[in-house]
């Protein structure tokens, strides 16, 4: 396990210093750039502090990650100041092959979604234990609840086959609960997704299908990075 981990960290530096090399050949110095949360993201805020001069500032998906990018001396912007961004890199808990994705595992899916919702280009950086062969699923789906509505979503989400666990002493930077649906059938994503927007109380769920990456940058033990989508 501790080998299996320190293998996956050095894959996860090395999607993050790939992702480095391709962004700072697509970015300007007026460009802010969208930084979603994570430990690969981490990796990738690292690489991003040695570029600071070649890019205006940044817009993060989450207190952690404003954090560390404060820490690294990038300058945030609001992203109620801006209206697109030209590039959002983020990670993934799990990514098939038409770059739909399950996310939320770090609980920032919420302004994950709205900033991938107004970049031009998404870039998903992760590891080769990310990529879902089949069906997107193996790993529990969170779902953002507005708290009161945490059994009434828990139902929904019961009586569609899957095992709704509220995760245990965290709230999200938006003073909401998160969901872990666990045994989740998802067969079409981009309509499972639509219907779980419709539920009353979810705020997000962690299903990224409408909007999926554009372009996955992943980091594999056997073949070195490998690049996926556009
Ligand atoms: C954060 O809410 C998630 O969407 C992350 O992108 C995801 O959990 C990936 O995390 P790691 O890079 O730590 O695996």
């Amino acid at each position: 396990m501790v080998s299996f981990m320190k293998k996956q960290n050095e894959l996860k530096k090395m999607v993050a210093v790939e992702a480095m090399s391709f962004v700072k050949n697509i970015i300007s110095k007026k460009n802010i750039i969208g930084v979603g949360t994570g430990s690969t993201v981490d990796y990738f805020i690292e690489e991003l502090s040695h570029f600071k001069e070649n890019f205006l500032g940044a817009v993060a998906s989450s207190k952690r990650t404003e954090l560390l990018l404060s820490k690294h001396g990038i300058k945030l912007f609001d992203l109620n100041e801006l209206t697109e961004l030209e590039v959002y890199i983020d990670g993934a808990d799990e990514v098939d092959y038409s770059l739909s994705m399950i996310k939320g595992g770090g609980g920032a899916l919420t302004r994950e979604k709205i900033i991938a919702s107004v970049s031009k280009e998404f870039i998903c950086i992760a590891d080769e234990s990310k990529l879902a062969e089949n069906n997107l699923g193996k790993f529990p789906l969170p779902v953002e609840v507005i708290p009161m509505a945490t059994s009434v979503v828990s139902r929904f989400f019961m009586d569609l086959g899957g095992s709704p666990i509220l995760r245990k002493n965290f709230v999200t930077d938006n003073g909401n609960y998160i969901l872990d649906i666990h045994n989740f059938k998802i067969e079409n994503s981009v309509d499972m997704e639509k219907n779980i927007n419709n539920i009353p109380g979810v705020v997000t769920c962690g299903l990224f299908a409408i909007r999926g990456a554009d372009k996955l940058i992943m980091a594999t033990s056997r073949s070195g990075i490998k690049y996926f989508g556009k």
